[in-house]
């Protein structure tokens, strides 16, 4: 039995590897300039891209609420730079944010 699930594993993923893998282009956002770009990049980035914030649309009120629940999570951020980052935050990514472009991705062509 256990022969029979390795010869179909390796049939799995020698199949597997001879498909072309798709090319996602990924892109991925990059924070804008401005006052606490530096502080923000430093805090937010560690754990996920950019992209997860610019995709939001938050008051100042909820992006403390984010900040905080991230500093649960293990985001590092000082007394000083936390008022910075919500700052930066809640002016380029507020409710009217139209910034974020969503991934792009392609059909693999056979
Ligand atoms: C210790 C790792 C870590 C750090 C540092 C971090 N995050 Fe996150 N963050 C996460 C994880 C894990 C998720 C959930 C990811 C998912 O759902 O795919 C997340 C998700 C988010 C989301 C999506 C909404 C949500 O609540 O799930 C926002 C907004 C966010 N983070 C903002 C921030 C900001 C702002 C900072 C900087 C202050 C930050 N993150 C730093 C781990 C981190």
């Amino acid at each position: 039995m256990k022969r029979v699930i390795f010869a179909a594993a390796l049939g799995f993923f020698a199949l597997a590897a001879a498909a072309p893998l798709p090319q996602p282009g990924t892109q991925f956002h990059s924070l804008p300039a401005g006052t606490g770009k530096q502080q923000t990049e430093a805090a937010c980035l560690r754990c996920h891209s950019a992209d997860m914030l610019a995709q939001q649309r938050l008051t100042e009120k909820q992006w403390t609420s984010a900040v905080e629940k991230m500093m649960r999570w293990g985001a590092v951020v000082t007394d000083k730079d936390k008022a910075a980052i919500i700052a930066y935050l809640s002016k380029h990514y507020g409710p009217d944010n139209k910034s974020f472009v969503p991934l792009k991705t392609k059909t693999i062509k056979k």
